[in-house]
């Protein structure tokens, strides 16, 4: 089994995310020996973004693309076959201003692709091109909170987004963990801190 974790948080070894994402994977590893790791620390080894030469790349039929072309989309083909890969991925990301921190936007930026991620039918519209049987977890960390039901549930582009964006190439079997209330009081941020544990050690054994 291949897991592929992507980290995102700009606080390297102090990240919340990073640790609790750390720790799951490892019981992971107890749970199946015989898996691999394969790590995308985005946080400290930021991908280049999609610029215009990429764009024009990306519109060339294969068959038509000169060597420079293949060259100017080689880090996406790279980034899209690590994923194409894996059996789960594990997503660890703090929440920067209401969204995902730029990282992994420019990450995302370059694994949806037409013809790679994702199909348009002239008729049914958008299809997926990722299996259905890989496995996402998303584990996640703010100040505040944006439980459903609340006023701040709207302010949320951060969930909701990478269930979104990866639910529509293909990984539909999605689960998220969040530890809120980080800038809150010392009880608040541990108590939140315990849940998400509590969530990840149930997943662990049954994910
Ligand atoms: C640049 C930046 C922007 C942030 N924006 C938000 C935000 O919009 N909402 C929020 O609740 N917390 C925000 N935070 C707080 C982080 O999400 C929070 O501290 C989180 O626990 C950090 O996780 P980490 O330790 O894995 O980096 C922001 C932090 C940074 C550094």
């Amino acid at each position: 089994m291949k897991i592929l974790y992507i980290s995102s948080s700009v606080r390297s070894e102090q990240s919340l995310t990073n640790k609790l994402a750390n720790e799951f994977i490892a019981k992971l590893q107890t749970r199946f020996p015989e898996s691999v790791v394969v790590s995308r620390d985005l946080g400290d080894h930021p991908v280049k973004g999609p610029d215009l030469q990429w764009t024009q790349s990306n519109t060339i039929p294969d068959l038509d693309k000169s060597s420079h072309d293949w060259d100017v989309l080689a880090q996406s083909d790279a980034l899209i076959e690590e994923i194409v890969s894996a059996d789960r991925v594990v997503i660890s990301a703090p929440m920067y201003n209401f969204s995902v921190p730029w990282t992994l936007k420019c990450y995302i930026d370059n694994i949806v692709r037409n013809e790679r991620t994702f199909t348009i039918d002239p008729v049914e519209g958008f299809k997926p091109k990722l299996s259905a049987d890989k496995k996402l977890v998303l584990i996640t960390s703010s100040a505040g909170s944006y439980e459903s039901g609340t006023p701040m549930e709207a302010y949320d582009f951060c969930t909701p987004y990478i269930r979104s964006v990866f639910g529509f190439m293909g990984l539909t079997d999605f689960h998220a963990v969040s530890a809120v209330n980080q800038w809150a009081s010392e009880e608040m941020r541990n108590e939140a801190i315990n849940e998400a544990h509590d969530a990840l050690e149930a997943l662990s054994v049954s994910w």
